[in-house]
């Protein structure tokens, strides 16, 4: 069993210490938040001990939990700086989780309850997959990659570098998802996303926006939109 210090106090921590306590096979003894107002105090009976600098003069094994993956590559970067090394890193796969022949994660990576490789998969260095990702035949997860939960992606599909899959997202095979892509929840992506742009819909197109990063600019309605049921109970057609 080994000591884990998770470091940024966020959502994905309390959800990776509830799958590290149910897996039973590590035990969370800390952790570290730059926030000083969080210091001193406990986080789901967890105490935080300080801020990340504190990982490089401890000897326990490190989660990184921010919830974007830019901001766990970030920490990592500065971890790196101070002399923490990717053998410092566990990774965490809940024991639900099935991983196919040929597979391999990286340090740093949480992979959450009911996650499925196929075969032949590669992610990447602080990759986190949520609940029920599924990943096929040669898929390609870049370091810092986040799959919310339930996405689906078919074969051969490439993820770049801190990209993040909104929930439910399902891609297409051998598409390529840019470095820093977002996909917004749902998406079914057919064609390859440039890196840095937002996709969104079904099928998905990028969601533009006006130069002062003002509101949305129109983007494609699928063809054939359903109804919807108004408050009053009538059926309207937009
Ligand atoms: C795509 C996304 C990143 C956009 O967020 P945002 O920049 O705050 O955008 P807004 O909420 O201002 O919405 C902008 C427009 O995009 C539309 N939009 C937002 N998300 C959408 C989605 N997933 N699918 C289709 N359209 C979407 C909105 O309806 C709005 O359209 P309008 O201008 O015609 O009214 C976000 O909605 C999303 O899907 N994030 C992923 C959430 C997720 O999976 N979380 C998991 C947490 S564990």
């Amino acid at each position: 069993m080994a000591d884990i210090l998770l470091v940024a106090a966020s959502g994905l921590a309390r959800e990776t210490l509830a799958s590290v306590r149910d897996a039973g096979t590590d035990r969370v003894v800390g952790i570290l938040d730059d926030d000083p107002a969080l210091a001193g105090t406990t986080v789901s009976g967890v105490p935080v001990l300080g801020p990340a600098a504190l990982a490089a003069q401890r000897s326990e094994r490190l989660l990184l939990c921010p919830g974007q993956g830019a901001a766990r590559i970030a920490l990592a970067a500065r971890l790196a700086d101070l002399g923490v090394g990717a053998e410092r890193y566990a990774v965490h796969v809940h024991p639900s989780v099935v991983i196919g022949a040929g597979s391999a994660v990286g340090a740093g990576s949480i992979l959450l309850a009911g996650c499925v490789l196929t075969c032949d998969v590669t992610v990447g260095e602080h990759v986190v997959l949520m609940p029920r990702t599924v990943l096929t035949h040669d898929d390609e997860l870049a370091d810092g990659v986040t799959c919310a939960a339930g996405v689906t992606l078919a074969g051969r599909v490439r993820v770049g570098e801190r990209a993040y899959l909104g929930m439910q997202t399902s891609v297409r095979q051998d598409v390529r998802v840019g470095a820093d892509a977002t996909l917004g929840m749902g998406a079914v992506v057919l064609r390859d996303v440039p890196p840095g742009r937002t996709w969104v819909g079904a099928p998905a197109a990028e969601l533009r926006r006006d130069r002062a990063g003002g509101p949305a600019l129109p983007h494609p309605r699928p063809v054939g939109v359903l109804p919807l049921l108004t408050s009053h109970g009538r059926i309207r057609v937009p």
